[in-house]
């Protein structure tokens, strides 16, 4: 499949320097190609280059077939994790290896991402280059929206009045949305068997897209879930800025989820900051066109990473052992009527379950594949090493939580309690470094303002499914693994299909 589209864009892109990007940082390597700055040469005082470089085309082969493996290359050849340099097509990109440089680059003020949105908006979201231009403008003396968006975010998604409306209204729709799958279920309770991927973002991501935009938009387009699976998967496509007639496919498909926004027009359902956010797009003179493609890129904002966050967790509960899943499902029992198996108290989800919480950050230790962009705007020291302007700078958020100095030697492997483990108890080299130590959410200004409702809604989901359903993987099928090997969007989606039996749970 890589190879395809590999070839592909080899042959069809005309003076688009090639580039395919896998899991890590499809956003920043696209951004990269179109605006860093031109450079051959290392200058004085830049990280070291990477070996390796071609003529001309730098390292761009190598990190277009895989990213992930240039990454974990550099760190290993880079001396004390010393950020690298990579030419890409005579762009410069800067990746950052160590934990203390990561946080360097979060603090500088010089390092910015106002530029990498802009960007976003046109090529990911379809503004025009002319609407997300206004979005500089400041008629209203709220500022430019590039530059205030992070606090308003932080705001309004933040613990508070606007976060518990979102939590409310979503964990009404969770409970109607299953309410209605039980009934679909046959009566001799013999179950149905569905993909776990995609049930899963029908219940949760359903859920959260009504809490969020109001039920009208399915209703306006049932089949827009479908639309968002498939703009996740061509998202590095459109990430590469292509000739138009190259991205038909792409680009009807985002330009479809465009117009329903533009049907639904004011909708009194949607979240408040959204209505608010809006009418500051709307200030800025951006027409209907231009206002639909910046609701729709907060909508996909709030299903990108939450829907398939979602489905780890709960895979990864399905394959405990039996004793550990029971201790899950004695974890999450207080928070639901005993009666009629409502979910009730969701404070004692999110504060008294140790365990699915320590299964909740494992997953996104392993499954969270963002990277973190930075546009160097002045020349900036970083780790002793000079950052020219212009230039990029890449953070790929996995490779800290990769690290086997910080995790212990079973980095690798998926350890369900490793947040609950006694340090001092623990033989050879293993370690319990805390949770503080992941950065799934990224951080400094463009920290994810969500990862509140996101633990919110996403616990919801898992315990009220655990709760109420038999949920069972046929015998024989194999496990899945995460596909690092083809782009995504930001958390790793599985290798293969993951089927599971569904039944309603007798409880005596
Ligand atoms: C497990 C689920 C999620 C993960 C792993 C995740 C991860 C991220 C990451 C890595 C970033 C970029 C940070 C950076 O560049 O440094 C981000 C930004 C963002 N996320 Fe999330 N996210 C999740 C869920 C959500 C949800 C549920 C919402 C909304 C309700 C949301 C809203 C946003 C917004 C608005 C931004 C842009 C922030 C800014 O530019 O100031 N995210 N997220
Ligand atoms: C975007 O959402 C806002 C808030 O509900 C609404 O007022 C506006 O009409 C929407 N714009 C478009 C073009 O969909
Ligand atoms: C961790 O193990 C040590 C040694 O067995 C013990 O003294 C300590 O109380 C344990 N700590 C916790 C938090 O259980």
């Amino acid at each position: 499949m890589q190879t395809e589209h590999w070839e592909f864009l080899k042959n069809q892109s005309e003076n688009v320097p090639l580039l395919i990007t896998t899991a890590l940082g499809t956003i920043a390597a696209g951004f990269a190609i179109h605006f860093a700055r031109r450079t051959v040469t290392i200058q004085r005082g830049e990280p070291p280059l990477f070996p390796g470089a071609l003529p001309l085309l730098g390292h761009v082969i190598r990190y277009g077939k895989d990213a992930n493996k240039v990454y974990q290359e550099a760190s290993e050849w880079s001396k004390d994790k010393a950020p690298v340099s990579l030419s890409l097509a005579g762009k410069r990109l800067y990746v950052i290896l160590s934990q203390k440089d990561v946080l360097a680059v979060w603090r500088a003020k010089t390092l910015a991402f106002d530029s990498v949105c802009e960007w976003g908006m046109v090529s990911l979201f379809g503004m025009t280059a002319h609407g997300a231009k206004q979005m500089h403008d400041d008629p209203d003396g709220k500022g430019d929206m590039y530059v205030n968006q992070h606090r308003f975010w932080r705001d309004a998604l933040g613990p508070g009045e606007d976060l518990n409306l979102i939590t409310h209204r979503f964990l009404e729709y969770l409970e109607v949305n299953i309410e209605e799958f039980e009934k679909t279920l046959p009566k001799d309770n013999s179950g149905v068997e569905v993909d776990l991927f995609t049930w899963t973002r029908d219940r949760i991501g359903i859920s959260a897209t009504n809490a969020i935009a109001g039920p009208n938009l399915l209703k306006l387009d049932p089949k827009i879930m479908e639309k968002l699976t498939k703009w996740e998967s061509e998202f590095f496509l459109l990430a590469l800025g292509l000739p138009r007639w190259a991205l038909k496919g792409p680009r009807e498909n985002l330009e479809d989820m465009i117009k329903t926004w533009m049907k639904l027009g004011v909708s009194p359902d949607m979240l408040p900051p959204l209505i608010e956010r809006t009418h500051l797009v709307i200030a800025r003179e951006a027409s209907d066109w231009d206002v639909a493609a910046s609701n729709l890129s907060l909508w996909l904002g709030t299903q990108a990473n939450a829907n398939p966050s979602a489905f780890w967790v709960i895979y990864q509960i399905l394959l405990l052992p039996a004793d550990m899943r029971a201790r899950v499902e004695a974890e999450i029992a207080p928070a639901f009527d005993p009666a009629t198996n409502r979910l009730t108290d969701l404070n004692h989800l999110i504060n008294n379950t140790p365990l699915l919480t320590s299964i909740y950050w494992e997953v996104l230790r392993l499954t969270a594949g963002s990277a973190s962009v930075r546009e160097v705007e002045e020349d900036t020291m970083i780790g002793g090493y000079r950052f020219c302007k212009g230039a990029m700078v890449m953070i790929p958020l996995r490779l800290q939580h990769l690290n086997e100095d910080v995790f212990g030697d079973d980095v690798d492997t998926f350890v369900p309690d490793r947040f609950l483990r006694n340090a001092s108890e623990l033989e050879g080299n293993k370690k319990n470094p805390g949770i503080k130590v992941l950065k799934p959410f990224g951080g400094g200004t463009s920290l994810c303002p969500g990862r509140h409702f996101a633990i919110n809604e996403i616990f919801a989901y898992v315990a009220t499914v655990l709760r109420k359903f038999d949920m069972e993987l046929p015998p024989g099928q194999e496990v899945a693994g995460l596909r690092t090997s083809v782009p995504s969007v930001g958390t790793l989606p599985p290798d293969r299909d993951v089927r599971v039996r569904v039944r309603m749970r007798k409880y005596e």
